[in-house]
């Protein structure tokens, strides 16, 4: 078959958490995508401007996200010049992935659709694969789940919905312009959806709340750099101060059916064996 320039979309962070499953969804419908990373062919790279044109060339769309967070100082400047490069290079459609109640966000959203795009944003609650497929699997897996996230509660998204979204955005009129508030069907307390991944996998994994000065100080004893330290804090005493508690109709009015439950998530991200743990380290639990 013939690819026209109107059919390659770019998934920025292609390789990441929602990139990833945009970037399959595509696939599996038959359209080039185009992996926007470092490891991507070209090479796509937020800190060297340079890659940024090679990888718009010949596409049609863009999902936008940012790394690491779209709230970080100078992200908003950083997107919208690369939304504004992109209005230059012919590419209309931008998907732009965001956070909730952050100003800073919206900031980077409006850098983006000042470029004249036809911008649908995804405003997304925390994402359920952070247990399994970022910063929380190490503590699932040990058992223990450390966090200065007190008994907030936050309606985590299932990343297949926002990638679900994302693609519908990509791939169909009528999403250009809106907002959408991505969150899970309900919201749960970090000791509730531990304890659902608890029950999942058939082990004691607890949930201890901590003060974010100490989560902090820790995080600066095992050495995690004093920047995603920094960014951690920022996420755990602003984005979930109880704003982002109440549950939105995203999915809903983007897809017209309901979010993906934690269970859910939590039954068949445990059948996967990504928290089993390897016998020699399970042996003493
Ligand atoms: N996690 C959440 O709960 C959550 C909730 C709401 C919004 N968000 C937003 O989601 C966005 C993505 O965050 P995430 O934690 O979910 O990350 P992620 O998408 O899981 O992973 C990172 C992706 O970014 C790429 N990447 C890393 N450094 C890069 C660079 N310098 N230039 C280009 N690409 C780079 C990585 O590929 P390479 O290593 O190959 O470059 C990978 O594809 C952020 O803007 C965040 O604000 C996250």
């Amino acid at each position: 078959m013939t690819q026209t320039k109107t059919q390659t979309t770019l998934v920025l962070g292609g390789t990441g958490k929602t990139g990833r499953r945009v970037a399959q969804r595509l696939t599996a419908l038959g359209r080039p995508v185009r992996v926007g990373s470092r490891a991507g062919r070209p090479r796509f790279d937020w800190q060297d401007r340079a890659t940024w044109a090679p990888a718009l060339d010949d596409v049609a769309a863009v999902y936008v996200s940012y790394y690491p967070d779209i709230a970080i100082p100078g992200a908003a400047e950083t997107v919208g010049s690369f939304a504004e490069l992109a209005i230059r290079s012919g590419v209309p459609r931008l998907v732009l992935l965001s956070g909730r109640g952050e100003p800073q966000a919206e900031l980077a959203e409006q850098a983006v659709r000042a470029s004249g795009a036809e911008l649908t944003v995804l405003r997304s609650a925390w994402f359920a694969q952070n247990f399994s497929e970022d910063y929380l699997l190490g503590p699932v897996l040990a058992g223990e789940v450390v966090l200065p996230a007190g008994d907030v509660p936050e309606p985590f998204v299932d990343a297949d919905d926002i990638a679900d979204v994302a693609v519908a955005a990509l791939t169909q009129d009528g999403h250009a312009g809106q907002v959408y508030e991505l969150t899970g069907s309900r919201s749960l307390t970090f000791a509730e959806a531990v304890g659902e991944i608890a029950r999942a996998t058939g082990r004691q994994i607890c949930y201890l709340p901590v003060q974010i000065d100490e989560y902090a100080a820790a995080a600066v004893g095992q050495g995690v750099p004093a920047e995603v330290v920094e960014l951690l804090a920022y996420l755990f005493s602003e984005v979930l101060d109880g704003r982002n508690a109440r549950i939105a109709d995203g999915v809903r009015r983007a897809l017209g059916r309901e979010p993906r439950d934690f269970t859910g998530y939590a039954r068949h991200t445990a059948a996967s064996g990504v928290w089993d743990i390897p016998a020699a380290i399970g042996a003493d639990r």
